[in-house]
């Protein structure tokens, strides 16, 4: 296999033989977003040799990958005037390891890592595993901890034990067991122990991916890819083309594909709500893109106010910044909000008049808690539903704009989050460019296996009048009917708080509340040099065990009505839970506890 890199601003002259291209159906005569001289122009860093990491590669450089040492020798004798500087500053020829000088320093890494942040795994929750440690070896007393167990309410991760811990769904571990250990079908004794239909998809998978321990398709098993574009046609009553289709290790992995695709440098902008699932903001720091933030409306259901949306592209654009694409993430984290068909349409036009291709993140359309009043309905199925348009004008939105929806298993009802697995779907993306997007993918080699089976389990579940039907229905019903009502519990404890407004979920697994605290509390926490939402997750994670995540790590900074001093008198800020503690009166008194007893002290 040859890398040839003719210079690191071109993607598209990287070659990998990876066999044929599978042929595209995507036929647009739209002008796209998304075309071989604009897509990404630069060659991420984890998804080339490693000998390549983070160097920027000499023009015209042929680099066999079979030889790493004929690759550092290459990178050696490169000039000077070249931007390859490997080995000149720090002695790297010397034999003697008592001069070694580390090569990976701060100051040496990929600047761009260092700009990452992703607040959900940040401080907070690396102090909530400190504690988790202390209370694991049993010394909770003797390290003055006022809590016995740490809630881990800051991560979307709902089979997390102990005190979340949902239970997995009995099809899916039993397709997984008998896919992972095929020898339990050759024993009646142990087959018995299994449903048919559980045996039939675990033999109706292995049929085409072989073994989960080979590399499958790097879009993922052909079979399971149908089984996506069928589920697609159901939901949205609109064709899906299976060859669009790429699995992928969760949605993130997606998502980070697709990025890397898009950005080809700094003047490439990004539309990302605020609040925002920092994901997106890590991803566009890590490629090194301008985030275009747009505001979602708390007094409207978090809605997408369009009009600001678009004179944020206006705005961007008159700068300089080069607007391609917008996120969208609906249901929404961390807001809960499910979206209303108008404000989809709405967005879906902006798209088509502004030209952005849309990156619709999907992953919690099966947590709908209002599904009479607020069903999730797909972009891709509103986008497609502009062909039936009355209005000539908008018949060619169906078939102009770029679309690309990520689903995961890591949410829903199977909580899947450790498997890896997820698929996005192309929409009206160029044949040339699909190429593209598919040659990257193949240097990823493959999603997981276990994930992509996953991701069949998800989009074919058992059906009525197969063995699983019953169980499964039971589970994932239980399942839908303690999310809801947990959503429902924990937002009205928290609106009977003062200081707290919490508006209602929608669908997804969180609570978005809005806090407001007196002036002491506001001083103090700028005594402490921390932003006040930070503070107050910090305080409630030493009082409580309960680990938030601050809403300015999605975004949401805190809101400050100033006083005389300059300073907020009584400061608002945002923090998201999720709303997936298995004790959840036990999690209501510890926050209630605590919010009112820092509200007495402060007032
Ligand atoms: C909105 C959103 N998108 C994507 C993801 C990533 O999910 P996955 O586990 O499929 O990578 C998450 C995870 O919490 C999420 O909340």
């Amino acid at each position: 296999m040859m890398f040839t890199i003719s210079t690191s601003r071109n993607l598209a002259r990287l070659r990998i033989s990876t066999g044929p291209s599978p042929s595209s159906s995507s036929s647009s005569s739209s002008s796209h977003c998304l075309s071989p001289r604009n897509i990404s122009t630069t060659v991420p860093s984890s998804t080339l040799s490693r000998s390549l990491t983070h160097r920027t590669i000499a023009s015209s450089t042929i680099i066999p990958t079979s030889s790493s040492s004929s690759v550092l020798r290459q990178l050696r004798s490169s000039t000077p005037s070249t931007p390859l500087t490997l080995a000149s500053t720090r002695g790297m020829a010397s034999s003697s390891s008592s001069s070694y000088q580390k090569v990976l320093t701060k100051s040496s890494i990929n600047p761009h890592v260092l700009n990452v942040e992703y607040a959900v795994r940040g401080a907070l929750s690396n102090k909530a595993n400190d504690y988790a440690g202390i209370i694991a070896e049993g010394k909770q007393k003797e390290k003055g901890l006022p809590f016995d167990s740490v809630v881990t309410a800051n991560i979307g991760n709902p089979q997390q034990q102990p005190f979340l811990a949902q239970k997995p769904l009995t099809f899916w571990r039993q397709v997984a067991a008998l896919t992972e250990y095929p020898a339990l079908l050759d024993e009646e004794a142990l087959r018995s122990h299994f449903p048919q239909d559980a045996q039939d998809r675990a033999k109706a998978i292995l049929e085409d991916v072989g073994s989960v321990g080979a590399y499958s398709h790097s879009k993922g098993a052909a079979s399971i890819r149908k089984h996506i574009k069928e589920y697609i046609e159901e939901r949205d009553g609109h064709p899906s083309d299976a060859e669009m289709i790429y699995l992928t290790s969760g949605a993130s992995g997606g998502v980070a594909l697709l990025m890397s695709v898009l950005i080809s440098g700094p003047e490439v902008g990004v539309m990302i709500p605020i609040p925002q699932y920092p994901l997106y903001s890590a991803t566009l720091s890590f490629y090194n893109a301008t985030p275009v933030r747009y505001q979602l409306d708390a007094n409207d259901d978090w809605s997408v106010d369009v009009k600001a949306m678009g004179e944020a592209v206006d705005e961007a654009r008159s700068k300089g910044t080069d607007v391609r694409a917008c996120v969208i993430i609906n249901p929404g984290n961390p807001t809960g909000s499910c979206l209303s068909v108008e404000n989809i349409q709405d967005i879906v036009r902006m798209a088509h008049e502004k030209s952005l291709v849309l990156f619709a993140d999907e992953v919690y359309q099966t947590n709908i808690f209002q599904p009479s009043t607020r069903p999730f309905v797909s972009f891709k199925k509103v986008l497609k539903d502009f062909g039936k348009s009355e209005k000539e004008e908008e018949r060619s939105i169906a078939t102009d704009v770029e679309l690309v929806s990520f689903h995961s298993i890591s949410k829903g009802v199977s909580g899947e989050c450790g498997r890896r697995g997820g698929y996005f779907e192309l929409c009206n993306i160029s044949p040339e460019v699909e190429s593209e997007v598919y040659k990257m993918a193949s240097v990823n080699l493959c999603p997981s296996l276990q994930g992509q089976i996953g991701v069949d389990l998800l989009v074919r579940p058992p059906k009525e009048g197969e063995p699983s039907y019953e169980v499964y229905t039971k589970e994932v019903g239980a399942i839908h009917d303690t999310l809801k009502s947990r959503s429902v519990s924990i937002r009205e404890a928290f609106n009977a708080l003062p200081g707290v407004e919490c508006n209602e979920a929608q669908g997804a697994l969180y609570l978005f509340p809005q806090i407001t605290l007196p002036s002491k509390a506001v001083r103090e926490a700028e005594e402490a040099g921390q932003k006040l939402d930070l503070w107050y997750c910090f305080r409630l994670l030493d009082a409580t065990g309960i680990c938030c995540v601050p809403g300015s790590g999605f975004g949401k900074e805190v809101t400050t009505s100033s006083g005389e001093s300059g300073r907020g008198d009584k400061d608002r800020f945002w923090f998201r839970t999720t709303i997936l503690a298995k004790e959840t009166d036990a999690f209501v008194k510890r926050f209630e506890k605590f919010h009112r007893e820092l509200m007495k002290k402060y007032e």
